[in-house]
């Protein structure tokens, strides 16, 4: 149910936190429903005194403005190139710990995060394992505006049914960079690394939702309780 899954999100972004943020740390601070769990967690922690002196980087303006509002510091990449540990949340997880992740829109700078971080923890609910990536969820392609149609075009001659990203108003969703998603969907993905390939070497394309190399670790809520994974 709704409250089931909340609940889990929630446990797995406190037991997240609980564990791998350490005093003194500067941390990628992920975004999304789960990762907001995370955020309110290291705020309450504050709150008792504790981990006063650790400063994230956010990866959207929404996270940016969650954690402004609950008196996070926070520095960017280009003071703090390299981060101890990224905590973030994610669409789908395989087995092997790849994941795809921009449901919300924010793989650019979710990607540009997970790759400036020693350490990668993915947090999710059980609803979100599947056997094979592209099972449940479509993987999110964030394009330039210009040319748009022609990556389209692109995405469907690798098999994809596209659908590009539109807003409640029916005006298309642009990215906190500007760009547009066009959600592509394969179904379940037989060869990611060769499909995540073809897309990085494709002008117009900024980036998409595989993060097939990112995660170092999962934490992952269910009936049976909080699990911890390394990859
Ligand atoms: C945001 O762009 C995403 O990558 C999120 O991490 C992902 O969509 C998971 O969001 P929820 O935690 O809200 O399910």
């Amino acid at each position: 149910s709704a409250s089931r899954t909340e609940h889990d999100k929630r446990a797995a972004a406190e037991a997240a936190v609980d564990r791998f943020f350490l005093p003194g740390m500067c941390v990628g601070l992920g975004s999304g429903s789960t990762a907001a769990f995370a955020v309110r967690r290291l705020a309450a922690l504050r709150e008792q005194g504790r981990l006063l002196d650790v400063s994230g980087v956010p990866t959207s303006r929404a996270t940016e403005a969650l954690a402004r509002e609950l008196g996070i510091p926070l520095i960017t990449l280009d003071e703090h190139p390299t981060l101890d540990v990224t905590i973030d949340g994610a669409d789908e997880v395989a087995p092997d710990l790849s994941v795809i992740k921009g449901g919300g829109g924010a793989l650019l700078r979710e990607k540009i995060v997970a790759q400036a971080s020693r350490r990668v923890v993915i947090i999710a609910d059980v609803t979100k394992l599947s056997p094979r990536l592209g099972t449940h969820w479509p993987v999110p392609v964030e394009v330039l505006p210009f040319g748009w149609r022609s990556q389209q075009q692109f995405l469907e001659s690798l098999g994809a049914r596209v659908v590009p990203r539109v807003r409640e108003n029916g005006m298309p969703y642009l990215t906190d960079q500007g760009n547009r998603v066009l959600d592509c969907a394969w179904g379940p993905i037989d060869a990611p690394d060769a499909l995540a390939s073809r897309m990085a070497a494709r002008a117009g394309i900024v980036e998409h939702g595989l993060f097939l190399r990112e995660a170092t670790d999962l934490v992952v809520a269910g009936p049976r309780g909080v699990e911890h994974r390394a990859r």
